[in-house]
């Protein structure tokens, strides 16, 4: 029996930077953990080649028969290509580097951008009750981004506490403006927030404060620390979370969680 409570349909969140190592898997697997602790069924789609979701969750890629290019050009059930992990409630499709050719094959398909937005829309989906779908991007604005885009409700952006973090982000902006003028025009941002953050740093702080400064309430208040037990849990297969739940990692992901459901609250 389908629970009242549970939203229709789930919140579709794009993890998202086209800027490379800025803690989007990190932020999406441990976000992904802490809403469930928070008693919501996640779905995390792995849309980058390299598939560091996938391995951080413990997916080996032997493993990785059906991934989110076989639902992309839907040659797969959505039930097949949907996978259990340890955490309870947080479910995962794969990524292989399969993925990497998607961008160049797709490009004779009229509906190329709309692939991820449909699969995700597809009446399999109710039968899995998903509250929240995190989609972890590619470091690139491609049109595997697009398609998150296209497919979600909002836009997180993680942004690395570091000189230049702030740069690549109007081209990012720009790329949502393009989407929302075209292929998805309710697309919001979620919220912009900080990661590896080191609070004896200089540099972290006056990263935050032009962040603060300039992009306002689009900051969350939750600011991730750079923290060594967040790097070494994926090489553990786990959420830091599980790896170590006390640590100020886990502490941060849980805050971030927090925030993240008391603003989609107000906003619902
Ligand atoms: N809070 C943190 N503390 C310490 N290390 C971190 C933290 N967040 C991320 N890292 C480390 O930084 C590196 C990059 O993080 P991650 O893979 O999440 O970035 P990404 O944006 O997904 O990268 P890519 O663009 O390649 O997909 C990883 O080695 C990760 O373990
Ligand atoms: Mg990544």
């Amino acid at each position: 029996m389908s629970n009242p409570l549970r939203p229709a349909q789930p919140k579709i969140i794009a993890v998202a930077n086209q800027k490379g190592g800025v803690g989007k898997t990190t932020t999406t697997i441990n976000l992904g953990a802490a809403l469930c602790e928070l008693g919501n069924k996640v779905l995390i789609v792995d849309l980058d080649p390299q598939g560091n979701a996938s391995t951080g969750l413990g997916i080996e890629t032997e493993d990785r028969a059906l991934t989110t290019y076989d639902l992309l050009l839907d040659e797969a059930e959505l039930n097949d290509v949907i996978l259990p992990t340890s955490t309870v409630g947080l479910s995962l499709i794969p990524a292989t580097v399969d993925l990497s050719s998607a961008d160049i094959e797709l490009i004779a398909n009229e509906k190329r951008s709309y692939l991820l937005h449909d699969a995700l829309r597809q009446p399999a989906m109710d039968n899995h009750q998903f509250d929240v779908v995190l989609i972890d991007c590619p470091p690139s604005l491609n049109l595997l981004t697009v398609n998150a885009m296209v497919a979600s409700h909002s836009v997180l952006v993680p942004l690395q506490s570091e000189f230049f973090a702030l740069e690549g982000l109007s081209q990012l902006m720009l790329t949502v403006r393009e989407v929302r003028q075209s292929a998805n025009t309710s697309l919001r941002i979620e919220g912009i927030v900080l990661t590896m953050y080191d609070a004896r740093n200089n540099l972290s702080q006056m990263v935050e404060a032009d962040a603060r400064a300039n992009l306002g309430e689009l900051v969350f208040e939750t600011v991730i620390p750079r923290n060594v037990r967040v790097s070494e849990a994926p090489s553990y297969a786990l959420p830091v979370l599980a790896y170590d739940t006390g640590s100020k990692g886990a502490a941060a992901y849980r805050a971030l969680a927090t925030e993240l459901t008391q603003k989609y609250n107000r906003v619902a």
